[in-house]
């Protein structure tokens, strides 16, 4: 009979919620008011012909890394950040090979590193999710091939500062270390210039979140040329659609929009802390669109409530170190006023029908 392969066998079954997510879904970090309008115009012109040859990624390559300042032979587009972490896994890693992750974390890195047969060496985050650097250090050896961070972390919005990347990056020359800056816009700290300087070092981007394109999956992987030469031979020629080709020169130049809805996530980010303070619910100071709180044992019951109010978050509990926990994305002014009045009365309601939200 045929099998999937051991390691594939091995896999946990990963079910974000993919269908049915209807009202305001602030439960995947998604831009919650759309992309920028000259992309919908770009999409409305579309001509048949280009969807009928196969998409040329180059040009709009060359586009990309000038935007960002780096070498074009350094950068590939690919589909999503999700893809640019399969790639990183198929280059570097054999069976038996080494990958640290410091968890909770976003879950793809230890899906696509344990199907390749390698070993995920999760590490807990420190005391406030903070990255425990030492640790990580301490458990790089001979066999690590793989250290990926996302910087700023998913779900906790905790970064790692720029001297400790460095150290890893230097302490692990023969590990592809993979910096994964999908929230970076709501950051703005990056490691991006220093591809040119680590011939270890990887830097990926998504136009996902403050683009407001999860839908057309598109996103960076920026390294050494040398390294990203490997990185080319896994991937498909085509892996990045036509239609997000064509809107994605006209996302990066109406950077306006991006930061004006940027501006406006990190006002809600601190409108929302403010409420979690009153409201008494313990949470951590988040770098991304999103913060995650702790609501306790009525994790669940919170959740289908909010659900009530028309209001999607991302129940965490089950992440490691996450019990009870929630995560609520920040989307615009608006919603966040709606965010709050739902949370407010959540929690009321909670709190008057038994345990303590
Ligand atoms: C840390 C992190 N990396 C990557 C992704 C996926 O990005 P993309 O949509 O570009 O595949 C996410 C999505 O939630 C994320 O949180």
């Amino acid at each position: 009979m045929l099998e999937a392969r051991a390691a594939v066998r091995r896999l946990k079954e990963y079910h974000p919620p993919l269908g049915g997510r209807v009202g305001l879904r602030l439960d995947f970090n998604e831009n919650t008011v759309g992309c920028s309008p000259r992309v919908l115009e770009r999409l409305r012109q579309l001509q048949f012909d280009q969807l009928a040859r196969y998409p040329e990624r180059e040009s709009v390559e060359r586009q990309v890394s000038s935007h960002l300042g780096v070498d074009p032979a350094g950068l590939l587009l690919t589909n999503g950040v999700d893809e640019a972490i399969h790639l990183i896994c198929e280059t570097y890693l054999e069976p038996g090979d080494e990958v640290l992750i410091v968890v909770p974390t976003f879950s793809m890195y230890e899906i696509y590193a344990a199907a390749t047969g390698a070993q995920v060496i999760t590490i807990p985050a420190g005391a406030e999710f903070l990255y425990p650097t030492d640790e990580v250090l301490a458990r790089i050896s001979t066999r690590t091939r793989l250290i990926a961070i996302a910087n700023p972390n998913n779900p906790t919005g905790a970064v790692v500062v720029r001297d400790d990347l460095l150290l890893i990056l230097r302490a692990a020359p023969d590990a592809a270390v993979l910096v994964d800056e999908a929230y970076f816009d709501f950051y703005g700290e990056s490691l991006l210039a220093d591809v040119a300087s680590y011939l270890n070092l990887f830097v990926a981007r998504t136009f996902s979140k403050a683009y407001g394109l999860a839908g057309l999956r598109i996103g960076v992987l920026a390294g050494n040329a040398a390294q990203m030469a490997m990185v080319r031979r896994v991937g498909s020629p085509y892996n990045v659609n036509a239609v997000a080709l064509a809107c994605l020169p006209d996302a990066l130049a109406d950077q306006e929009y991006v930061r004006q809805y940027v501006a406006e996530v990190r006002r809600g980010r601190e409108r929302l802390e403010q409420e979690l303070r009153t409201l008494k619910l313990r949470f951590w100071p988040s770098q991304a669109n999103f913060i995650l709180t702790r609501i306790g044992e009525r994790h669940d019951a919170f959740v289908r409530a909010m659900r009530e109010h028309g209001i999607l978050v991302r129940d965490r509990s089950r992440d490691p170190g996450c019990d009870g926990c929630v995560r609520i994305s920040v989307g615009s002014n608006a919603q966040t006023e709606r965010l709050i009045v739902a949370l407010r009365e959540t929690v009321r309601t909670l709190s008057a029908t038994g345990v303590p939200a």
